[in-house]
């Protein structure tokens, strides 16, 4: 007889449904479509646009946030597969006082 546990697994549809996604310490519900990308959920939900939208083809580099602290290129990882991580942009990296880091400055 088998004990293992088997989690149920969440199935989302191609209808919007909510995803709690935190970012630069804030957690945030969107009612998002699954196929959303990270990119798009930062830059049309949530109105931070610090990360750009250059090739949206995984080339550039222009759209990299941090996930968990590793480098992830936003515009090719759907936003629902962060749920339960910490998201990091260039906003999130500005000191306690709003002085912008450097990198942003020249993004704006
Ligand atoms: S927009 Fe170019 S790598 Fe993501």
């Amino acid at each position: 007889m088998s004990t293992d546990v088997v989690l149920p697994v969440t199935e989302r549809g191609p209808e919007a449904g909510t995803a709690v996604l935190t970012v630069n310490s804030q957690a945030h519900a969107l009612r998002i479509e699954p196929r959303v990308s990270l990119l798009d959920a930062l830059r049309e939900h949530l109105g931070l646009t610090g990360s750009k939208k250059g090739c949206d083809q995984g080339t550039c580099g222009a759209c990299t946030v941090w996930v968990d602290g590793r480098r992830v290129l936003a515009c090719l990882t759907l936003a629902v597969t962060c749920e339960g991580r910490e998201v990091t942009t260039i906003e999130g990296l500005a000191a306690a006082d709003g002085e912008l880091h450097p990198d942003h400055r020249g993004r704006r």
